[in-house]
């Protein structure tokens, strides 16, 4: 009898609680079809296809993909816990342009600025919701990356951010933490950060060499970067020695001064390493910095991640490039194992430029 008593509230307690989940989770359909949390975030599903068609070549991995996520972090780093920078995620890098394209740190964004301006101007958004949108859908045209969410509702920028928020590649480690910290970043965190540069490339670092990615599969979201940066280093794959590069492992591949020196540092290093070969955590750790990044300064917004297209998967695991194995890898983390990867067969390769760069 007691027993019979206590399934019947073992299984009202249940009925109740999927009661509630089914409340939290309760879905409206658009006009247009699709299924989403909130009524608000409908006339987005139109925007995501605008972007797609107009700004991402279809839906590709491409250099505009790549660069509307290194926007999102230019606009956003503009900010401090501390007060007294700018309003963090609003667009102000898009609205503010001929200030912000100014500061040096921003060399190379004035491509995606000019590229994203009549697209913004064709479509009913802030300049905030557009940057941070673009973003998140231009990293699910990347194979491998985890779907970012996206808030919607910022009010327009009010300001331009001011001048030395966003870290150099010829900072030291010290400088860049400091500075992420001031923004309410871990070192954790930043290194989470950084997975972006799996899909990334340098036009400005050495001008003569447009479009020199930073891993050898561009196109993937996937942890080869956090693998190659700590490949010993024998060439520069342009004109000579930068400032804010380092030697690279493979033709027609630059390492950025400041991924080599995080990837060495003691307060980064097992951060970086354990990332490799880790797509799960890489995913859900680049997932999180960046759902903190996109709203900084930005307090009161929707949750419209569900306009966000779902990334296609890396198959992976990741390999050595042809000719690299273990004994090339500087390894700087000795609290954990290297974990034991396979190499690509063949001679060494040379890695094509991202095309249209
Ligand atoms: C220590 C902090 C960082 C430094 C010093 C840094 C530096 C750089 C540099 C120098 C470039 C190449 C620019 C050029 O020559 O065109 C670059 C590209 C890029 N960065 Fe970073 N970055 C940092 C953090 C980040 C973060 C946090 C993100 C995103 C969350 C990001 C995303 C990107 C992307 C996607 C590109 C490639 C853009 C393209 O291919 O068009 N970076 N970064």
């Amino acid at each position: 009898m007691a027993f019979a008593r206590l399934s019947t509230v073992v299984a009202l307690a249940l009925s109740a609680a999927t009661l509630s989940n089914a409340a939290l989770t309760k879905r409206i359909t658009c006009a247009t079809g699709q299924t989403t949390a909130n009524a608000a975030c409908c006339p987005l599903f139109s925007a995501v296809e605008f972007l797609q068609t107009n700004l991402f070549d279809g839906g590709e991995c491409g250099e505009e993909a790549h660069s509307a996520l290194r926007l999102s972090f230019h606009d956003a780093i503009g900010f401090s816990i501390h007060g007294g920078k700018g309003g963090g995620a609003d667009g102000s890098i898009l609205a503010f342009n001929s200030t912000e394209l100014e500061f040096h740190a921003n060399g190379g964004i004035d491509d995606i600025v000019a590229r994203q301006f009549p697209v913004f101007e064709g479509l009913n958004l802030t300049a905030g919701d557009f940057v941070h949108l673009a973003a998140a859908v231009g990293t699910a045209n990347c194979p491998g990356a985890p779907r970012l969410q996206f808030m919607f509702g910022r009010p327009p920028p009010v300001a331009p951010a001011p001048d030395l928020t966003v870290p150099e590649p010829t900072d030291s480690v010290t400088k860049i933490l400091a500075r992420f910290a001031d923004a309410g970043f871990s070192p954790q965190e930043a290194v989470a950060l950084l997975s972006s540069h799996t899909i990334a490339a340098a036009d400005v670092v050495d001008p003569t060499i447009p479009g020199t990615p930073f891993d050898s599969t561009v196109g993937t979201f996937d942890s080869q970067v956090f693998l190659e940066v700590l490949l010993k280093g024998s060439l520069f794959p342009g004109n000579g020695s930068q400032p804010g590069e380092v030697l690279s492992p493979l033709h027609g591949e630059m390492r950025l001064q400041s991924d080599f020196a995080i990837s060495q540092d003691p307060r980064t290093a097992c951060f970086w390493q354990d990332m490799i070969n880790n797509q799960a955590r890489m995913m859900s750790e680049f997932k999180a910095a960046m759902a903190k990044l996109q709203v900084l300064g930005q307090p009161r917004l929707i949750d419209c991640s569900d306009v966000v297209p779902v990334p296609a998967p890396f198959a992976g695991p990741i390999k050595f490039p042809a000719s690299f194995s273990q004994k090339d890898v500087q390894v700087a983390c000795h609290a954990s194992a290297f974990p034991s990867i396979a190499t690509v067969a063949g001679p060494a390769p040379t890695v094509a430029p991202v095309p249209g760069s």
